[in-house]
């Protein structure tokens, strides 16, 4: 399409496009005013329904730029507002969608669907207490509109705050009875929130609604390995097999369970299939290269690793497996060269407005993670033994996290500045967009966390807002960071490379989220916390 001058008159251009779009040539409408906006030619009459033709027809990018146009002329509507939001949020552009929502929301703010919209996108992109505010006033414009309660739903399970999300879900079963969605996040809530005994009954009742459906049965199961009973679970999978209930994931597990009982080579075939058929399962992947380094072949393990990351240069899970399988080998002078230390890197952030000193502000953090409603016991699925950790710090109620998110954000832009020549593969993941998900862990004596990466992030950290004195002290190592150790079922051959560091309070330790990192056991009075965070790509 030409982007010349025509001469015509603007009465005329608008009968053109109303005529196009009788005929239904919608995208064409769109173009014939942007023609005619181009050319100096279009007025408020001709933008306005440009826009919404190609808004229709899809052509989003032309309705963006029309309703720009016309926003130059005269006041959008609501309705328009709300075509310029979706147009933006189905390009990709939160930075235009956001805004707009918010525009035709000031104008018509009971709009069940703009509120929809607007809480979906932010759910999407893990601001939870926005989405929730939004899908809640979509559900209270239209209490019987079940999308939006299952968004709803969806949103508060990411807050992880299960003081309220279990009651939420709960309400939401004896509302819609039929709509078993509102069941499985309820199951799979008491399941992450460690209550296995409720999340066993929950799926139970789900396997006996649903007998061929797998993600019910895949959920039992979990909860029955979780609860240590290992040979129920494998026959429990063979069960739902002969019912009629088949997916990768039980596929998955029940091949795991075959290599916890020391069968390498069926657990190999098994996640080899799985993998053939879909080259995603990251649990097959990872657990097949666990199989392969038991077994001792190296060049197998290897080579999973390589062909992932041919295909996905910066995979955590890849780089973080390729260095485990290298030390297995003997290598870890490889190993470090793969996975380099100078990518740890200690900062000491400044005190943010509103706090005298950076003490002030940890006693702040101290305070707000201790009085947390979802500060709770860690389950034993869970990474930290004999501790307490919080769910989303980034949500309400936000306290001083509200300034703790601006120190991450410097941080990250420090991390980038420091490494901006580098071309390790991390950097391949690194988005200057990005959500963050941070929480808190609290520790006394004896607690500790197991080695660890945290798969979906590109940057990961850790601050420490208060540490027991003996655990600073730099003449013996409890309590301190260490990174580099390998997960307990790798009894390794080889010892790998480690970097020990110590806590600090008021510093932060940045790391690409590939990193497995643990902390060690520490002795004596006091409380241990820290903040951890992950920085992951939108
Ligand atoms: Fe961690």
């Amino acid at each position: 399409m030409q982007v010349g001058y025509q001469r015509m008159t603007i009465n005329a251009v608008a009968g053109d496009i109303k005529n196009l779009i009788k005929a239904g040539r919608l995208a064409d409408a769109g173009q014939a005013a942007y023609q005619a906006a181009v050319t100096g030619r279009a007025d408020g009459d001709t933008l306005g329904l440009g826009a919404a033709a190609a808004y229709q027809a899809g052509a989003d990018g032309l309705a963006l730029e029309l309703f720009s146009r016309l926003d130059a002329q005269r006041a959008l509507d609501a309705g328009q507002w709300a075509m310029m939001g979706h147009a933006a949020e189905r390009l990709g552009v939160s930075r235009i969608a956001l805004p707009a929502y918010h525009r035709s929301l000031d104008l018509e703010p009971g709009d069940a669907a703009v509120h929809y919209n607007l809480g979906s996108l932010q759910l999407r992109r893990h601001q939870w207490t926005e989405a929730i505010t939004h899908l809640r006033a979509a559900c209270d414009a239209r209490p019987d509109w079940q999308p939006a309660w299952e968004n709803l739903a969806q949103a508060l399970v990411g807050t992880e705050h299960y003081e309220t999300v279990v009651p939420f879900l709960a309400d939401c079963m004896a509302r819609f009875p039929d709509n078993l969605v509102f069941a499985f996040q309820h199951a799979a809530a008491l399941l992450h929130m460690g209550d296995r005994s409720g999340a066993e009954a929950a799926y139970r009742d789900l396997t006996a609604r649903l007998p061929d459906n797998a993600v019910a049965w895949a959920g039992l199961a979990a909860a029955i390995i979780q609860d240590g009973r290992k040979d129920a679970a494998a026959a429990l999978i063979a069960d739902a097999a002969a019912k009629g209930a088949r997916s990768h994931d039980l596929d998955e597990m029940a091949a795991t369970l075959k290599l916890d009982a020391g069968d390498a080579d069926a657990a190999t075939a098994s996640y080899e299939a799985i993998l053939a058929a879909k080259p995603d399962h990251r649990l097959a992947r990872v657990n097949l290269i666990d199989a392969l380094v038991q077994a001792g072949d190296h060049k197998r393990a290897l080579k999973v690793c390589d062909d992932r990351l041919a295909a996905v240069p910066g995979d955590p899970e890849m780089l973080a497996y390729r260095a485990i399988v290298m030390t297995d080998m003997g290598q870890a002078e490889a190993a470090e060269a793969f996975l380099p230390p100078s990518l740890i890197m200690g900062h000491r952030p400044l005190a943010p407005d509103g706090f005298a000193s950076l003490a002030d502000f940890n006693k702040a953090m101290v305070r707000h993670i201790l009085d947390h409603p979802s500060l709770v016991p860690s389950p034993p699925s869970h990474a930290t033994v004999a501790g307490r950790h919080t769910g989303s710090l980034v949500c309400d109620p936000w306290g001083p996290m509200t300034q703790f998110k601006d120190m991450i954000a410097e941080a990250a832009r420090a991390y980038r500045r420091r490494h901006r020549n580098s071309t390790h593969p991390v950097f391949t993941r690194w988005s200057d967009e990005y959500s963050l998900t941070v929480w808190a862990v609290e520790m006394n004596a004896g607690g500790h966390q197991m080695p660890h990466i945290h798969p979906s992030g590109f940057l990961s950290g850790v601050y420490y807002p208060q540490l027991p004195a003996q655990v600073t002290d730099p003449d013996d190592t409890n309590g301190f960071i260490e990174f580099f150790q390998a997960p307990e079922q790798f009894a390794l051959r080889h010892p790998p490379r480690l970097q020990l560091f110590p806590p600090e309070e008021g510093v932060m330790y940045l790391f690409p989220s590939a990193y497995f990192h643990r902390t060690i056991p520490f002795t004596g009075d006091g409380t241990r916390i820290s903040v951890a965070f992950d920085l992951v790509a939108l």
